[in-house]
């Protein structure tokens, strides 16, 4: 394909075919208990509906309060893995594995693979933070994924630029049916505390895009840097440093995913700063308005 095209997308629909089950040791109680899970090659076999599904995020800010209301839904029971907590449970009526992926490409794609091989995941939901690329794309709007590609990846001349060596394909595709869902949380969302949001925290009243996300391992945070990629990438919305790694894993496996991101700066001299402050002061709060309605219409 050509280079940045989107002929070829990884088309990231498919039911997964079944993982490997978890072989946990930890006790299931009202408060977090620590243990360590084996890889039981054996699959679950267990019904699609009745497997989990697995949300993380990069860092802890981005996830809410989700483990808080698991735990007192039904009790968390927590897993440790590859230097990762696992959090098991339930959240409005949903089976979830719950977990941080820390930051950048390495870190999602260990991450997401455990929740597919140890976790036995239904699909994958991404949450978090991003900086804005598309020029109509500001400070405390939403976009969510469409197809997610790595800015930074560039093996040419031998492959074209921005493609996955091997697998012939740059772009992969979030699952349309989990996007539209997570669209509709968030168009909910906007509707019902949209003005408030924007009022309590200083932004415009948030709007939500649909399309690409882009993903490397840089914090990009000046003019240039984020020039360049718009030059390069002109239908980019949101850079960020995990969900083309999350994408391209579940694709290979045969996963859904999804993935949604709060502009928490626009990528530019101002990023470092911006970002800081909306992490620690706004990004919870979006995350739990999202996936409060995205996990209750699942419900429903
Ligand atoms: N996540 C949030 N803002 C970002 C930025 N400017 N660059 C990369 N990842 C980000």
């Amino acid at each position: 394909m050509s280079a940045g095209g989107m002929s070829g997308v990884g088309a990231n629909g498919a039911d997964a075919t079944g993982s490997g089950l978890a072989t946990v040791s930890a006790t299931r109680s009202g408060s977090v208990a620590a243990g360590t899970v084996g890889i039981d090659p054996i699959r679950s076999g267990a019904p699609v509906s009745h497997r989990p599904l697995g949300i993380l995020a990069a860092l802890p800010q981005e996830l809410g309060d989700l483990i808080d209301a698991m735990r007192a839904e039904s009790g968390v029971r927590t897993i440790t893995h590859g230097q990762r907590d696992y959090h098991l449970g339930t959240v409005h009526g949903a089976p979830c594995v719950v977990t941080l992926a820390r930051v950048g490409k390495v870190a999602a794609a260990a991450t997401v693979s455990a929740l597919i091989h140890a976790f036995d995941v239904e699909a994958v939901v991404f949450t978090g933070v991003a900086g804005g690329v598309g020029t109509e794309v500001r400070v405390g709007d939403i976009v969510v994924a469409n197809a997610l590609m790595q800015h930074d990846l560039d093996a040419s001349p031998l492959f074209p630029r921005f493609e996955v060596p091997l697998l012939g394909v740059s772009h992969f595709a979030a699952n349309e049916a989990l996007a539209d869902q997570l669209a509709a949380a968030c168009e909910r969302f906007v509707a019902e505390e949209g003005a408030a949001s924007a009022a309590r925290f200083g932004t415009r009243e948030p709007r939500v895009h649909r399309g690409l996300i882009i993903s490397g391992d840089q914090f990009v945070a000046s003019a240039s840097g984020v020039k360049a990629l718009r030059d390069a990438l002109p239908d980019a919305l949101a850079v960020e440093m995990e969900g083309a790694a999350i994408a391209q894993v579940c694709y290979e496996y045969g996963v859904p995913c999804a993935v949604v991101r709060t502009i928490s700066d626009t990528a530019d001299d101002h990023a470092p700063q911006s970002f800081v402050s909306f992490l620690t002061e706004i990004a919870g709060t979006y995350s739990n308005a999202i996936l409060t309605r995205f996990l209750e219409a699942r419900r429903a």
